[in-house]
């Protein structure tokens, strides 16, 4: 991949000085699903997948972006004085995004850029392709012009932060964070109230993680997300009048039996709910992996989709098939929606030798009952952020 990057980008913009190279991957989230900006828990994996990009400082302030994804579009030109987000600007407000950040956390950039980037995230598929890019970027910046007190973890906020105040989208952070700081065969199970955070292996003998790609996307999914981050804002302050909590996700489930009325609106409550739930359910799922039970670690995952479609309804009737079809087959583990929801993928554990079988069954009904193929992909979970040599 990176040959063919470097092609392009030589006959794009020229072979001459200093061309370095980045990559940034994609994420899975194995449980622990809209609990990131409820100060809960979260699992997820950086992926062998995601994107891939090219650099090189400029003598002036103009900044030239092109992706391969979207060639038909050629070389966007912007500059270090257009850091605003703007419609037109399309893929390049995700850049240009973290760019602003920087600036804005007293980092001046000193000139402009070339950037060339490739993705090879499935578009749309909510395996964050936006906050692989964003933390590519935050790489590409750091390395260019040499800002060395910036740790990866400050790479994944200034991603979120871009995402939030420059993009408009009110994510929490668990998907830079596992762009940024994943590691090779193990997820990620991160308290998003501290930051602490702990690298688990996924040894799975027996089993491959498989993600199902619904190959649907809903409209309004930002507005829907930002919806329930705010469903659940209001369950909070509820709470707090009858008891002494800063988020949800410091509340046992037997806390919010025993509180849950103080929440007016039945909607907050049930989001509430699943926040609460879903955090208890990340926790003991990760002690269900470390101590090898597998089947346990399933069966919380079947849980959380249930209450994702229940009591949080971020899932959708497409994502409810492929779920619904995956718990019927032998050799299936557990199977849940997986990221933000309202279409995207389904993550699955399965048996090594049922995988074949789950790809032809899925693959045939799906077709049959929605109308359109599915995609699979039995992924490796690999490292997070880094430049290229
Ligand atoms: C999106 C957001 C994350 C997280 C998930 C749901 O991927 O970017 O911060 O909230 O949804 O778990």
């Amino acid at each position: 991949m990176q040959k063919k990057l470097l092609e392009k980008f030589q006959e794009v913009y020229g072979g001459e000085g200093d061309i370095r190279s980045y990559f940034a991957p994609g994420r899975v989230n194995l449980i622990g699903e809209h609990t990131d900006y409820n100060g809960g828990h979260v699992f997820p994996c950086a992926l062998t997948i995601g994107t891939y990009g090219l650099a090189r400082k400029r003598e002036d302030n103009k900044l030239r972006f092109y992706s391969m994804n979207f060639s038909k579009l050629g070389v966007i030109e912007s500059s270090l004085e257009d850091l605003v987000p703007s419609e037109k600007a399309g893929w390049t407000n995700y850049p240009k995004g973290v760019m602003w950040a920087f600036e804005k956390r007293g980092y001046k950039l000193t000139s402009g850029m070339d950037f060339m980037i490739y993705g090879n995230i499935p578009n749309g598929s909510g395996l964050s392709s936006s906050a692989s890019l964003e933390v590519l970027t935050g790489t590409m910046l750091r390395d260019l012009f040499g800002i060395e007190e910036l740790t990866m973890q400050d790479l994944a906020l200034i991603g979120q932060y871009s995402e939030n105040n420059f993009n408009g989208m009110n994510c929490g952070i668990m998907d830079q964070f596992a762009s940024a700081m994943g590691k090779k065969d193990c997820a990620i199970f991160l308290d998003t109230n501290t930051l602490h955070y702990e690298y688990a292996p996924v040894k799975l003998p027996d089993a491959k993680i498989v993600i199902t790609n619904s190959k649907v996307k809903h409209s309004l999914v930002s507005s829907a997300y930002n919806d329930r981050r705010n469903e659940s804002e209001t369950a909070l302050k509820d709470l707090q009048k009858v008891i002494d909590v800063k988020t949800l996700g410091d509340l046992t489930e037997e806390q919010f039996e025993a509180h849950k009325d103080a929440i007016q609106d039945p909607i907050c409550r049930k989001r509430a709910k699943h926040a609460v739930y879903e955090n208890q359910r990340t926790i003991k799922a990760v002690q269900a992996l470390k101590d090898n039970k597998v089947e346990e670690f399933g069966k919380l995952m079947n849980a959380s989709h249930v209450s994702l479609r229940d009591d949080y309804e971020v899932s959708c009737e497409e994502i409810d098939i492929l779920v619904d079809l995956a718990w019927k087959i032998p050799g299936v583990i557990g199977s849940r929606i997986t990221g933000g929801g309202f279409g995207g993928c389904t993550v699955s554990i399965v048996k090594n030798d049922a995988v074949d079988n789950f790809i032809e069954i899925i693959g045939k009904q799906y077709k049959e009952k929605v109308g359109h193929e599915a995609e699979f992909y039995v992924v490796d979970i690999g490292d997070g952020a880094r430049k290229l040599s």
